[in-house]
């Protein structure tokens, strides 16, 4: 993305564009040489040769030498002796080609240099916590000095990326007839399955406003209110635990449309995707997004969103091996459970211990045992556990999974959610460990025709899986009352390379079927009246069919920064822990604020 060039009572040109020999912009001014510039910024480092002194000068378009002759500028000498890297500087001189010899290939503008006539230091800076070319400091030193974090080139160009992404995606929008329309943050709850950030009334006593989960219930009163086709960049706040794809608050792109079916958002969505990977990363993703049924996805892949850039798949045994005598896979077959196997290439080499450590990683998701088989040059299978099969099982066992020799078999037999989510975890920990090459850059797919209720085993009752408003399809609507587990949503995620970007749904907008759904998920009608009683009032006065969707912002941003963390695509992030060093947020409060609040906090015992 380029950026026009204002000129100032600071700067003619800014530092990255001087002496670039680019094509013409009509939006940068570019100086050439013998030009006299004026540029300002911050002293990346400086060299003092004795006689001449040498100053990278950074700006957030990068950098260009600076050269101070004492004998023709001998004020401007005398203020550079005095500069330590960080200080902010202003510099008037000339663009001069430099000597073929000096010339440096890894800078942009390597090739001329600035002889400066006059310089002024704008200020000046203490002596620095790290580094700013350290790539290993430590994060709560980086988010405490975030302001010197964000002046490297990566998050200046993470923080660009973003505003790019955004911009493409309000323009792509804005072309399609979407109003921008913004919705309160001090709210109501609204149910997306973490807890609420409470904010205390201080004028109704004991009464508190919920931060916004998402703009879920408002989105959809805005399409019974007729807007039709709405969005907002809308900030959300959730009180769950931190991770790599996870803050308190966090950014969606909220979309919401009326008249519309599951298609309709799809292909939008698609289109405003491809839009933002052609403009922002200049890739372009001519093929339609795979559509994976949710228990496809869960069956091959072990995972909701899953890493599809790898082919390594997760093979079904459960038929071919109907009778068979090994006992933990008879056992979970007798159960009405599964068996299941998967390929790891090149996983001979897993010594007796590795496959010990890969047994206790499956534990850690629920597994009582793993079973591994080594396929050896001669076809024959390598386990503790071969006895136990017959040869047309270790056929069916090479054949299904599709391992060749060299390769490494793993089996789970257990209940079929137990085998999906152990064999989706060790498929991703074996990509790690192999170190296997993707066989796609991109690869974006829509999960779709997800269950509408996931069992809660600890309550022994239904929960919802995505958020209580999704559509039945038309097929399973009748098990609502005969067999909610069969009942299946209108709604889909979008996935990209094992991260889960987005998710919508199509919307139930008949007042008596949301009734419904709230009694199978245990809350009475009078307790959903009183939760959500301006959404249910809406729902009885004329609301139009509708859906929509949700794409996370930070996520998008961090994978086309090629990053591991949201963190390094947020300005002003939290740690893991939820702590900004920053801010020093959360922090305790005046007790005279707790008054007005009629708060009393409750000191944590100690023990
Ligand atoms: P959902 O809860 O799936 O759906 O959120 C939509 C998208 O928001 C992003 N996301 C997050 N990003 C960073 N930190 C978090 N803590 C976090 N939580 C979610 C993800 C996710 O896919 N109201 C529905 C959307 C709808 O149905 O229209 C919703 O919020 O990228
Ligand atoms: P056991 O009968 O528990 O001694 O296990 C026999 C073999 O099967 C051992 O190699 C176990 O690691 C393995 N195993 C145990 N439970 C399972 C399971 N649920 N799925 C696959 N293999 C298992």
């Amino acid at each position: 993305m380029t950026t026009a060039t204002e000129t100032s009572s600071y700067r003619t040109h800014e530092c990255g564009h001087i002496g670039l020999s680019d094509v013409p912009n009509a939006l940068l001014r570019l100086a050439r040489i013998d030009e006299d510039v004026h540029v300002s910024g911050w002293v990346n480092s400086v060299r003092d040769h004795g006689e001449l002194i040498f100053i990278d000068l950074r700006d957030r378009t990068g950098i260009v030498q600076l050269v101070i002759d004492p004998s023709k500028a001998p004020g401007a000498h005398a203020a550079a002796e005095k500069l330590r890297n960080e200080f902010c500087i202003s510099a008037r001189g000339r663009v001069v080609a430099r000597h073929t010899d000096l010339i440096n290939p890894n800078l942009a503008t390597g090739a001329v240099e600035i002889h400066v006539e006059d310089l002024e230091v704008l200020s000046t800076c203490e002596v620095l916590p790290f580094q700013l070319d350290d790539e290993n400091v430590d994060e709560a030193i980086r988010l405490k000095w975030r302001f010197l974090d964000l002046r490297r080139q990566r998050m200046f160009g993470n923080l660009q990326l973003r505003s790019h992404v955004t911009q493409v995606m309000r323009r792509y929008l804005d072309a399609r007839g979407f109003l921008d329309v913004e919705t309160p943050i001090l709210t109501k709850s609204t149910p997306e399955g973490a807890r609420d950030f409470l904010v205390p009334s201080r004028t109704r006593p004991e009464q508190f406003f919920a931060l916004p989960q998402s703009p879920q219930l408002l989105k959809q009163v805005l399409m019974v209110a007729g807007i039709e086709r709405y969005y907002q960049i809308a900030r959300c706040f959730r009180d769950e635990d931190l991770r790599a794809d996870r803050q308190f608050e966090f950014t969606q792109l909220d979309v919401e449309m009326s008249f519309v079916q599951q298609d309709d958002v799809l292909n939008l969505m698609e289109g405003l995707m491809k839009q933002v990977w052609s403009e922002v990363a200049g890739v372009e993703l001519h093929d339609p997004f795979i559509r994976l049924p949710f228990h496809e996805s869960m069956l091959r892949f072990g995972s909701d969103k899953p890493d599809l850039r790898f082919d390594l798949e997760i093979a079904d045994l459960t038929t071919a091996w109907a009778g068979t005598e090994f006992g933990v896979a008879r056992g979970a077959i007798d159960n009405g459970g599964a068996v299941r196997v998967l390929a790891a290439p090149g996983g001979a080499r897993f010594s007796r211990k590795h496959m010990d450590e890969h047994t206790e990683f499956a534990k850690q998701f629920g597994a009582k045992g793993l079973a591994w088989f080594i396929v050896e040059e001669d076809g024959s299978l390598r386990s503790p556990v071969t006895k136990f099969l017959t040869e047309s099982e270790q056929t069916e066992l090479k054949g299904l999974s599709g391992a060749a020799p060299g390769d490494a078999i793993f089996l789970m037999a257990d209940t079929d959610h137990v085998v999906s989510r152990v064999l989706g975890a060790l498929r991703t920990r074996l990509i790690e460990e192999l170190e296997l090459e993707p066989q796609r850059e991109w690869q974006f797919a829509w999960i779709v025709d997800a269950p509408l209720f996931e069992w809660d085993e600890d309550n022994k009752r239904f929960t919802f899986a995505h958020h209580p408003f999704c559509q039945p399809t038309v097929e399973t609507r009748h098990f609502l009352e005969t067999d909610p587990a069969k009942v299946i949503a209108q709604a889909y995620d979008l996935t990209l390379n094992g991260w889960e970007l987005a998710s919508g749904s199509i919307r139930v907008h008949q007042y008596e079927l949301q009734q419904k759904i709230f009694e199978v998920l245990g809350i009475p009608a009078a307790e959903a009246e009183e939760k959500f009683s301006f959404f249910l009032r809406a729902l009885k006065m004329g609301a139009p069919p509708h859906g929509g969707i949700a794409p996370g912002v930070d996520r998008i941003v961090a994978l086309l920064a090629r990053e591991e963390n949201i963190r390094e695509v947020i300005a002003f992030p939290r740690q893991q822990s939820g702590w900004d060093p920053l801010t020093e947020s959360p922090s305790p409060v005046d007790i005279a604020q707790l008054q007005e609040l009629h708060i009393r906090t409750v000191p944590i015992a100690k023990d």
